[in-house]
């Protein structure tokens, strides 16, 4: 068995074992999962980090607690250098003893805030700020090099951050999919009229300046695993980047 959450009964109360480890416990391994927003890339690679034993990394939280800094400080794009000092001296860390971990500023949670949809509005032009990028790349190394078991999602984490990760994926679906997942979503947390073909062409505006910003742009890179998740279930999207991990790594 390769994995499968197990669960048993412990003196009267249900203990929930970690899944079964396939990768061995002392051997560094960094998994790489980029891929645009809808593809469903966080929630498979928690998931896919589970199953493994690695530690997860979610490099958009970091964006996003960038970008509601800027809005809760009053600072705008147009001010880049007063940005990123702020953003600096929030050191962004994340406690890893809550799953998944919590991103912090000055040493305070900030995730009640960074899926907020002025958040979510902003984030795509802050994340293209060279310098602030730059401050972001240093400081993913940073938490590779502290959790060298790790998979780490985003935009450029198999291409500029982590170009030597073992085991490097590629998420796509269509903005059709995409649109689709999204809406079903805002319907399912009780978000009245919602408009689908205004939600893909949002989704269709970010891809186009996320994959066309000048530094650390949304690419595939050359040696990644490219899956088509449109026509997947979340469980086969993750049971496929698992046996392709497996299969790299024990050759079985
Ligand atoms: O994955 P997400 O929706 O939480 O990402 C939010 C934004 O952050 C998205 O517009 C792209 C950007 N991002 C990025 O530029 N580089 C990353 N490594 C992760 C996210």
């Amino acid at each position: 068995m390769t994995s499968g959450a197990t669960a048993r009964a412990v003196g009267g109360g249900l203990l929930r074992s970690r899944r079964v480890c396939v990768i061995p416990p002392e051997r560094p391994i960094i998994v790489t999962v980029d891929g645009p927003a809808g593809t469903g890339k966080s929630s498979v690679s928690r998931e896919l980090a589970h199953r493994l034993g690695l530690d997860f990394l979610d490099t958009g939280a970091m964006y996003r607690a960038a970008t509601a800094i800027m809005l809760d400080k009053g600072l705008t794009i147009s001010q880049p250098d007063p940005l990123v000092a702020t953003v600096m001296s929030a050191d962004l860390h994340f406690d890893w003893t809550q799953d998944p971990p919590v991103i912090l500023a000055w040493e305070q949670p900030i995730d009640h805030r960074i899926r907020d949809a002025d958040v979510t509005e902003h984030v795509s032009p802050v994340s293209a700020i060279r310098e602030l990028r730059e401050h972001m790349v240093i400081k993913q190394r940073i938490i590779g090099h502290q959790h060298p078991r790790l998979v780490t999602e985003g935009r450029d984490q198999g291409s500029v951050v982590f170009p030597n990760a073992e085991v490097k994926f590629f998420l796509w679906a269509t903005p059709g999919v995409r649109a689709r997942r999204r809406a079903e979503q805002l319907r399912a947390s009780g978000v009245q009229g919602v408009d689908e073909a205004r939600l893909r062409e949002e989704i269709e505006v970010r891809d186009r300046s996320d994959s066309t910003r000048a530094v650390g742009p949304l690419v595939c890179p050359q040696d990644a695993i490219r899956i088509d998740t449109s026509d997947l279930s979340f469980d086969e999207v993750v049971t496929a980047l698992e046996s392709a991990v497996r299969t790299r790594v024990l050759g079985s």
